[in-house]
């Protein structure tokens, strides 16, 4: 079978890895992928929003199945460009108005509500004044979020009153993110761990991976900016199977309900951003219409089972009768980003030692690396590589992530050294 995984991260470089050992698997199509992603799959140079381009390929070379990695695709209707384009060439992704989970926060807070799954408690505003009198009523700490996509900017988590206005300002009135602050939510602070949990949903059919965390901000200790995530871990030793499945049976699945009872079936990957606060109930912080990045570089190396055969069982509206297993070993995922990121940073550096930090026990993603005209290897984005250890537990794959990573140099080099540090206590 022909696949094409449209998108070009350290995620997409795990799905068609993950892709590869499937012994149905002919020919993995990657567009516009990168240069680490060339190993396993062959590049398509079209981007992520050419819709048409991109189903006009899937035409052209049969293809049995196309997968799509990013958020902004999904949310613009990507799913239904392609199989309108393309009839008949099945697409692993949610169509437009099943994504809108991700694209509008609006949505989704109003739909938890309406159903009655838990969330942080919330207010919606399409007017400046009337967010800004609502957040005069309010006590920091206070989360303020913009309603449409921003990068993984849009969230301010506020400590004090006068951070929360200048966030309401800069999204409303200052229109930092454009249109996708024209509204906002103002939502109650949550206190405790998070984990991400993501699942294979057709319709209400819901089959959950290995539940995993994610380090955002930019330095140790979770201080400095925001990041597209700075290195994960899976499984969670340090948060029960209870709540995980309570998270599952509570927030999940009646999710995947509303969706189809709103005329929204959603089919693809399900991603709940959850966090536990401290009397051990899951609440929900967001939803995300895709695989996370970089929680899929260790959800995928745990899957013992064909993905490309959960992907078809999906695409066919089989996902309950196909067998997904998981390893009992864990995966530690550590990001080496370029200096300055995520704000701006160089490109074009040489990258030295990637051959050494693949191991039996190591595997390296690429997010954002180019070649040179002599073959080498060079930087070429924020995120550039996901150094993932694999071990018998969490301690062993940290370790192993960490020697991995301690192999590669490029000038610059910045990676965060307490990734899965919670989970060792
Ligand atoms: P999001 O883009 O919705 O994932 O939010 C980014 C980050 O902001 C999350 O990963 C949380 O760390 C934090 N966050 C979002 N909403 C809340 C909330 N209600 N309470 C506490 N932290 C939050
Ligand atoms: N790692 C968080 C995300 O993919 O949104």
């Amino acid at each position: 079978m022909d696949i094409l995984v449209v998108g070009g991260g350290g995620r997409e470089h795990a799905i068609c890895w993950a892709l590869a050992k499937s012994p149905r698997v002919g020919t993995i199509y990657c567009a516009p992928g990168n240069a680490g992603i060339a190993q396993v799959a062959e590049l398509v140079p079209i981007q992520v929003g050419e819709f048409g381009r991109l189903a006009a390929f899937a035409r052209e070379k049969q293809l049995d199945l196309v997968v799509i990695g990013p958020d902004d695709p999904l949310v613009e209707g990507i799913v239904d460009a392609i199989e309108e384009a393309a009839p008949g060439i099945p697409v692993f992704g949610p169509r437009k108005n099943a994504a809108l989970i991700e694209g509008s926060k609006t949505f989704m807070k109003d739909l938890l509500h309406k159903y009655e799954i838990p969330t942080a408690s919330y207010q919606k505003f399409a007017d400046y004044a009337a967010a800004l009198e609502y957040l005069h009523s309010q006590q920091a700490p206070i989360v303020i979020k913009a309603d449409g996509l921003a990068a993984g900017k849009g969230v301010t988590v506020a400590f004090t009153q006068e951070e929360a206005e200048e966030a309401l300002k800069a999204i409303m009135v200052d229109k930092v993110f454009g249109e996708s602050g024209s509204q906002v939510v103002i939502e109650e602070f949550l206190e405790g761990q998070e984990m991400s949990i993501l699942a294979f949903v057709d319709g209400e059919t819901v089959r959950p991976m290995a539940a995993a965390q994610d380090h955002k901000q930019l330095y140790d200790s979770d201080r400095g900016p925001n990041t597209g995530g700075m290195g994960t871990y899976s499984p969670l030793p340090h948060i029960s199977n209870e709540i995980i499945d309570e998270a599952i049976e509570t927030i999940i699945k009646p999710t995947a309900k509303a969706m189809v009872a709103e005329g929204r079936p959603f089919r693809g990957v399900l991603f709940a951003g959850l966090m536990v606060t401290p009397e051990g109930k899951p609440k929900t912080i967001e939803f995300n219409a895709r695989f996370g990045d970089p929680e899929t570089q260790v959800v995928l190396p745990r899957l013992k089972s064909d993905l490309l055969e959960i992907f078809l069982a999906a695409v066919e509206g089989r996902l309950g009768d196909v067998e997904i297993e998981w390893s009992e070993e864990a995966a530690v995922c550590v990001i080496l980003a370029s200096g300055g990121y995520p704000a701006s940073y160089p490109k074009g550096l040489p990258i030295q030692g990637l051959e050494q930090a693949e191991t039996a026990h190591s595997l390296v993603f690429h997010a954002g690396t180019a070649r040179g005209e002599q073959g080498e290897w060079l930087t070429n984005g924020g995120r550039v590589l996901g150094v993932v250890g694999v071990g018998a537990h969490i301690a062993e794959a940290r370790e192993r992530a960490y020697e991995a990573a301690g192999k590669i140099t490029f000038d610059g080099k910045h990676n965060r050294t307490d990734i899965a540090a919670k989970a060792l206590v």
